[in-house]
C-alpha cells in the first residue's frame, strides 16, 4: 500500500507539471462550439443591469452556472491550489469539484490537501473517485469517506478507460463496473455525477447511467485538455509514447457528446466540459442543452498563481456570458437554453 501510494503522489506531481508547463490541449479535435454562432439581435429588450445568471443545482443555487471542475489534491502544491479555487468560489457563489481522491483515501496524512469547506462553507462541492477503483477494493465504505472527508454535496465518479489504458500503471479492468455504480447510487446518501475526463460520453452510455440512477453527467468532452498529450509527455518509453499518439484525435467532441447525452437523458442534470474557455462557449454549451459548465485547465494556471488569478479569470468569463445573453436577448439561463438565436454554421 505504502509503495502504491508513493507512486500516486509522483503521478500526481507529473501530471501538475506537465498540465501546468506544456500545451497538452487537443491538436486535431475541437470542441465543435465553433461550427456555431450566435445571431446578434439589435433589440434585445432586455434590461443588461437584470439578467439573471442563477442556476439551482442539486438542490444549491449558483450565482452563475460554473464549476471549476475537478483537477487536484494528494500534494502540497495542489493544496494551494485547491485553496484558491475554493476561495474563488466562494467569492462568486459557484460551485468546484476536488481531484480523484484515492491518494487520501489511501494515505488519510494527505487529506487536508482536498479540504476547503474552512475557505468555502456553502459552495456546491464535489468529491471524486475513479469509478474503475470499484474493482479494485473500493465500495460503499469509500465513497462515503470521500464525501466525508471533504464535506461534499455530491460525488463524481470519473470515467477514464482511455487515461488508464495509456498509463503504463493505469487499472484496467472496467468489467461489470455498470453494476457497482448502481449499488452506489443506492446507497450513497448524496447524489452520484458521472463524469469522463475529455473524451467525451456517449448517448448509449448515458442511457445506461442514468437507467441504474447517476443523478447527473458531465460530457468531458473532446477538444480541450487532452490526457493523450499528458502521457505522451510522460511517456518512459518509445512504445508508450507510440500508443499514446495513436489516440491523438479519439474521443466525442464535447457538442457531440452533449447532443447525445441530451438525446437520451432529456431532463438528467447535465455538466458540459472539455475545452470550453469563454463565456461564449459557456452560452453555447448552455444553449446546446447543458445546465452548468466546468472548466479546468485554464483555471489550474490561475489558481497555482492566487485566488485573485482565478476571480479575474471568472469574472471574464461571468462578464462574457451576461454580455452575449444581452446581446441575444435571453434574460436568464430559460431564455438561453429555449433561445432560437443559435445557428449552425458549419
Ligand atoms: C491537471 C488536471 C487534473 C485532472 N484530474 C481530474 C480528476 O482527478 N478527476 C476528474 O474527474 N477529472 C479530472 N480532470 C479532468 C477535468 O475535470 C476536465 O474534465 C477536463 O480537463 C476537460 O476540461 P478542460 O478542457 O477545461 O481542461 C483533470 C484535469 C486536469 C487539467
Amino acid at each position: 500500500m505504502r509503495k502504491e501510494t508513493e507512486s500516486n503522489s509522483k503521478r500526481k506531481h507529473e501530471h501538475l507539471h506537465i498540465n501546468l508547463t506544456k500545451d497538452v490541449q487537443f491538436e486535431s479535435v475541437t470542441t465543435g462550439l465553433e461550427n456555431f454562432r450566435f445571431i446578434h439581435q439589435a433589440l434585445p429588450e432586455v434590461d443588461a443591469g437584470s439578467i439573471d445568471l442563477s442556476a439551482s443545482l442539486f438542490g444549491k443555487t449558483l450565482r452563475a452556472p460554473l464549476l471549476l471542475s475537478p483537477m487536484t489534491g494528494g500534494v502540497k502544491q495542489a493544496q494551494r491550489i485547491n485553496r484558491n479555487l475554493a476561495r474563488a468560489a466562494q467569492k462568486l457563489g459557484i460551485a468546484m469539484g476536488v481531484g480523484s481522491q484515492r491518494t487520501a483515501i489511501e494515505n488519510p496524512g494527505v487529506a487536508d490537501t482536498f479540504r476547503v469547506r474552512n475557505v468555502a462553507p456553502d459552495i456546491l462541492l464535489f468529491a471524486n473517485l475513479g469509478a474503475v477503483q470499484l474493482n479494485y477494493g473500493y465500495g460503499i465504505k469509500e465513497c462515503r469517506r470521500a464525501v466525508e472527508m471533504i464535506e461534499a454535496d455530491a460525488l463524481i465518479l470519473h470515467l477514464n478507460p482511455l487515461q488508464e489504458a495509456l498509463q503504463p500503471e493505469g487499472q484496467t479492468d472496467f468489467s461489470g463496473l455498470l453494476r457497482k455504480i448502481e449499488l452506489i447510487c443506492r446507497r450513497l446518501p448524496v447524489p452520484v455525477v458521472a463524469k469522463e475526463v475529455g473524451w467525451g460520453i456517449s448517448e448509449t452510455v448515458a442511457r445506461n447511467l442514468v437507467d441504474i440512477g447517476v443523478a447527473g453527467l458531465d460530457v468531458a468532452g473532446a477538444g480541450g485538455t487532452s490526457w493523450g498529450e499528458v502521457e505522451r509527455h510522460r511517456a518512459r518509453s518509445d512504445n508508450h509514447s507510440r500508443l499514446a499518439k495513436n489516440f491523438a484525435s479519439w474521443g466525442i467532441p464535447t457538442v457531440e457528446s452533449l447532443r447525445m447525452v441530451r438525446r437520451a437523458a432529456p431532463d438528467i442534470t447535465l455538466i458540459a466540459s472539455g475545452g470550453l474557455r469563454t463565456g461564449i462557449d459557456v452560452a453555447k454549451a448552455v444553449a446546446l442543452g447543458a445546465d452548468a459548465a466546468g472548466i479546468a485547465a485554464p483555471l489550474l494556471r490561475a489558481a497555482n498563481i492566487s485566488t485573485e488569478s482565478v476571480l479575474e479569470s471568472v469574472n471574464e468569463i461571468i462578464a462574457v456570458l451576461r454580455t452575449t445573453m444581452f446581446c441575444i436577448g435571453a434574460a436568464n439561463l430559460k431564455e438561453l437554453k429555449d433561445s432560437p438565436h443559435l445557428e449552425k454554421i458549419k
